[in-house]
Parts: C-alpha cells; sequence; structure tokens
C-alpha cells in the first residue's frame, strides 16, 4: 500500500475515493429523504380523500336537520338531542332514531374500525358532548384553524403512538346556516370555525414501505459505488503498474547514462595520459632523428639522410595526429573551455596565413589571400577560429596536388564567414557526411579517414562551440569549398562595453 502512494497515481485514486464517498453519501441520503417525502405525500393524499368524503356527507346529514334511521343495538337514540328530537315511532310501530351529523361521524368511525386502520371523529372546543373534546393534537390544531383569518389550510403530522407511527390529520369545520337548526345557542358566526374533523390512521405500512425502497436504493448505490471503485481499482492498478515500469526504466536509463559519462571519463583520461606516454619517446625519435639528418652524428650518405628525413617527418606527422586525438577527446568530454576577447577579423587571417604559407610552397601550390572582407572585429575564442581555419586550410593544402588554395571573407553584420576553397581531389558525397558524424564511425572505415582527417571533425565540432557552422561543398576531382560562418559574438558572452 505505501508503495502506492508513493505515485502520483496512487493519490489520484486517494482523490477519486475522497470526492466519490461524500458524493455517494449525499445521493443515498437525499434519495431517502425524498422517499420518505413520497410515502408520507402518499398517506397525506389518501388521508385527505377520506375526510373529504366524510365532510360531504356530514354536510348532506345537517342540511336535512339530521337523519331519521331505524333503530339497531348499535343505533340508539342520541342523548344530547333535545328530548322528544331523538326517536319516533311509525304508525305501524316501527322505531325511528335521529342522526345527527357528529353522531353520523361517530357512526361511520365505527363502520371505518371493522376495515381497521382509520379512525374520525368530530370535536370542538365547548363541546355539547365531553368525548368531543379535543387531544391535545387537536387542540392546538383548533387553535391554529380559528386564528387563520381564510379558510384553514388542514392539519396534519406523524405522530408515535406507542411506539407505532400514526398519521393524523384534521379540517376545520366552519358554522353553516344549517348547523343552527341543532345548535341553537351557538355563539359562532356563520363560517367561522365550529369544529374540525379529525382522522388518525396507521402510517407504519407507508414507513415500512419507505424502509423499504431507501434501504434497496441504498443497496442500489452501493453496488454502483463497488463497481466504480472497482473500475478505479483496476484502471488505478493498471497505471500503478505502468507507472512503476516507467519509473525502473527511467532509473536504469539513468544509471546507463552514468556508466557511459563514466566511461567516456575514464576514456579521455586514458588518451591523455596514452598521448603524453607516446609524445615522450616520439619527441626522442623526432630529436634524434633531426640530430642525424643535420650530419651532427657524423656524415650521412644522400640515402641515409632521405631515409632518416622520412623517419623525422613521420613523427611530426605521430605527434600532429596524437595532438588531434586528445584534441578530439577533450571535446567530447566537454572540456574545451572558450576564452573570449575582442579583435579585428583581419588578424585572425593574417595569424592563420603565417603558418600555412610553407605549408603550400612546400607542396608548390599558390596561396591566395583575400582580406578584403575582413572588416569589424570580432568577440569570440580567437585561438580556436584560428584552430578551425588552420585546419581548413592545412586539410586543403593536402589534398591539393596543383593549382591553389584560397582564403577569403564574407563580412556580415552578426556573422563573418570564412570560406576556405581548393584546386584538390575533392570529397564524395559519403566523405562530406563523415565530417558531420560521430568520431568512431568514420576513424572505423580507413578508407574515409584518408581523405577526411580528424583535422576537419575537430573543426566542425569547434564551429558548434563557437555558435557557427562549418559547410562543405565538394565533388570529386573538382576542388572542395568550406564555409565556415562564426557570430560576431560568442553566444552567452558578457555585453561588450564600448
Ligand atoms: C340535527 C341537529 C344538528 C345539526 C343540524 C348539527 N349538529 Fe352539531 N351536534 C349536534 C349534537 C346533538 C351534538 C353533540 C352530541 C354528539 O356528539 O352527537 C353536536 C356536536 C357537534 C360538534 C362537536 C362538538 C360538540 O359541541 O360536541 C361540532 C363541531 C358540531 N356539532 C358542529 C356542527 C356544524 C358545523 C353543523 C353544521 C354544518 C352542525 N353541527 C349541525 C347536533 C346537530
Amino acid at each position: 500500500m505505501r508503495g502506492i502512494f508513493a505515485t502520483t497515481t496512487g493519490w489520484m485514486i486517494l482523490l477519486v475515493v475522497i470526492t466519490v464517498v461524500p458524493v455517494l453519501a449525499w445521493n443515498a441520503s437525499t434519495s431517502a429523504e425524498s422517499i420518505h417525502a413520497e410515502q408520507e405525500r402518499l398517506a397525506l393524499s389518501i388521508a385527505s380523500a377520506y375526510v373529504d368524503e366524510i365532510v360531504v356527507a356530514r354536510r348532506w346529514v345537517s342540511e336535512h336537520a339530521g337523519v331519521w334511521v331505524v333503530a339497531a343495538p348499535d343505533v340508539e337514540p342520541n342523548p344530547y338531542l333535545p328530548e322528544g328530537e331523538r326517536e319516533l315511532e311509525t304508525a305501524d310501530g316501527t322505531r325511528l332514531v335521529r342522526v345527527n351529523p357528529a353522531y353520523f361521524v361517530r357512526l361511520t368511525d365505527e363502520l371505518l374500525a371493522r376495515e381497521g386502520g382509520v379512525s374520525v371523529r368530530v370535536t370542538g372546543f365547548d363541546p355539547l358532548n365531553p368525548h368531543n373534546a379535543p387531544d391535545e393534537w387537536e387542540r392546538q390544531a383548533l387553535e391554529r384553524f380559528a386564528a387563520s383569518p381564510d379558510e384553514p389550510e388542514p392539519a396534519h403530522a406523524i405522530v408515535d403512538r406507542d411506539g407505532v407511527p400514526m398519521l393524523r390529520y384534521a379540517v376545520a369545520l366552519a358554522h353553516e346556516e344549517s348547523c343552527r337548526q341543532c345548535h341553537v345557542d351557538d355563539v359562532t358566526a356563520v363560517g367561522d370555525v365550529r369544529g374540525a374533523l379529525s382522522l388518525t390512521m396507521a402510517y407504519e405500512p407507508f414507513a415500512a414501505t419507505a424502509d423499504d425502497l431507501t434501504r434497496r436504493s441504498w443497496l442500489r448505490i452501493l453496488a454502483l459505488g463497488a463497481l466504480a471503485f472497482a473500475l478505479v481499482g483496476i484502471l488505478g492498478s493498471m497505471l500503478v503498474r505502468s507507472e512503476a515500469r516507467l519509473r525502473a526504466a527511467n532509473a536504469s536509463l539513468e544509471e546507463a547514462n552514468a556508466e557511459l559519462a563514466r566511461q567516456s571519463e575514464a576514456k579521455t583520461q586514458f588518451l591523455g595520459t596514452m598521448s603524453h606516454e607516446l609524445r615522450t619517446p616520439l619527441n626522442s625519435i623526432i630529436g634524434f632523428s633531426g640530430i642525424l639528418s643535420m650530419g651532427m652524428a657524423g656524415d650521412l650518405t644522400p640515402e641515409q639522410r632521405k631515409q632518416v628525413g622520412i623517419i623525422n617527418s613521420a613523427g611530426k606527422q605521430l605527434v600532429a595526429l596524437i595532438n588531434d586525438i586528445l584534441d578530439l577527446s577533450k571535446i567530447e568530454a566537454g572540456r574545451i573551455v572558450l576564452v573570449a576577447e575582442e579583435f579585428a577579423a583581419a588578424t585572425v587571417l593574417d595569424g592563420v596565413v603565417d603558418i600555412v604559407r610553407p605549408l603550400a610552397e612546400e607542396r608548390g601550390l599558390e596561396l591566395r589571400v583575400s582580406s578584403a572582407g575582413a572588416e569589424g572585429t570580432l568577440y569570440s575564442d580567437r585561438r580556436r577560429i584560428e584552430q578551425v581555419l588552420i585546419n581548413l586550410m592545412a586539410n586543403s593544402i593536402k589534398h591539393t596536388d596543383s593549382g591553389y588554395v584560397a582564403i577569403s571573407v564574407v563580412p556580415g553584420v552578426d556573422v563573418v564567414t570564412f570560406v576556405v576553397e581548393d584546386t584538390g581531389v575533392g570529397l564524395s558525397a559519403a566523405e562530406i557526411e563523415g565530417i558531420f558524424k560521430e568520431f568512431p564511425a568514420v576513424a572505423m572505415d580507413s578508407r574515409q579517414t584518408r581523405a577526411v582527417g580528424i583535422g576537419l571533425m575537430i573543426s566542425r565540432t569547434l564551429a558548434d562551440l563557437l555558435g557557427g557552422e562549418l559547410m562543405v561543398e565538394s565533388e570529386p576531382g573538382c576542388g572542395s569549398v568550406f564555409t565556415f560562418r562564426v557570430p560576431r559574438r560568442l553566444p552567452e558572452a558578457p555585453p561588450q562595453e564600448d
């Protein structure tokens, strides 16, 4: 589990759970509330249907000043009606009993009691019949009815009777003209509230239904929740696993990178040591072969002198090659530190030409120098720019057997472009590509290194470091044109102070 929370996915899952749980709980509670409200509305509509019917029937009885029915064991004369107005005997001896509205409601209640679940009665303040006295709930309803200026709204409540929920419902009974037939001395004005018709109904079935529906909605929500969590869980665990895999892959990649850096470092150190080790004996070879060829150790035959001369120049070439390799490995290891200074473009040209002139003369080549475009100054690493140009010139001289090698400058606002041109053997497309490839790939192909010296690769890398670029245009047998474009200001160099 701790592993999971080490990942962002783990936290996302936690977030989903934190948001989803309250939403589900809220949903469940509101649906429970609305289910209970719905059941209460249903119970109320049933209660009001009963009451409305009884009120209408009762009014009919009132309008007929009570109804006369044949006496029966359960229909006896009402002692609250005046003497002589309660019962009659017809000519054929049938006993009739007068049923006033309140009595009619009592008889209805007896019928309803047989069905079970509902009971009704008439109530009012100062009752003629003490049994009609209101209970606490009815008293409050009556008070509210009496206080209401318009036709009062029915009263209702769900009350607890010995642990059983009951619905209580009451409507106001207004005093009407017909009521005066019996309520002769009544002080209540017509239209005012005289009493109430009160109904009590078992609420248990509705409450049970509501509870049942709520339980089902809870189950549904729980099922939905479980489904949602299962989905989130599956998706989450998939994400967590793929994230873990990604982390592992990253870690091993970082390790591999570190290992590579270590190896590159070791290579540079090795090359440094090796070149030092190689240069010491080479310098002896160069030195002593020089002494020999000068005849300082005794006279040599012309053939011997020629051979010693070859040893001497081969040694010099080897030292140059070793220096190049060392340089390249330094560039690769990012150990070259550029040193920017302000200098005139023309001075670069002078410095380069001084160095390469003897080489050109040695090869019997014409050296064309056009300093016309060498205008303005540069703020860059002068030594490295010169190194690039010397490399380019030396390369051209080396691969040109006849004709000329030329260097010229094209001035620009932000850049200076040096162009080195020769009439040499030229480069094939593959050889040109070689210059822009990494060092080992080219070095392995001996056929290419013959034409594309390490010097060109160093030049290309240095051009990049200086924020410039090196381009070649060439075709085998048609000479080459090298274009070295370098910005006047070394990128990220401190601002020039004028
Ligand atoms: C036929 C005579 C008669 C008529 C008509 C009549 N009543 Fe009554 N009423 C009685 C008698 C008698 C009682 C009391 C005895 C009883 O409970 O039956 C009573 C009781 C009541 C009660 C119960 C409170 C109490 O005083 O006991 C109310 C409320 C009431 N009547 C309202 C009315 C209204 C409103 C009307 C007109 C729509 C009306 N009555 C018409 C005879 C009548």
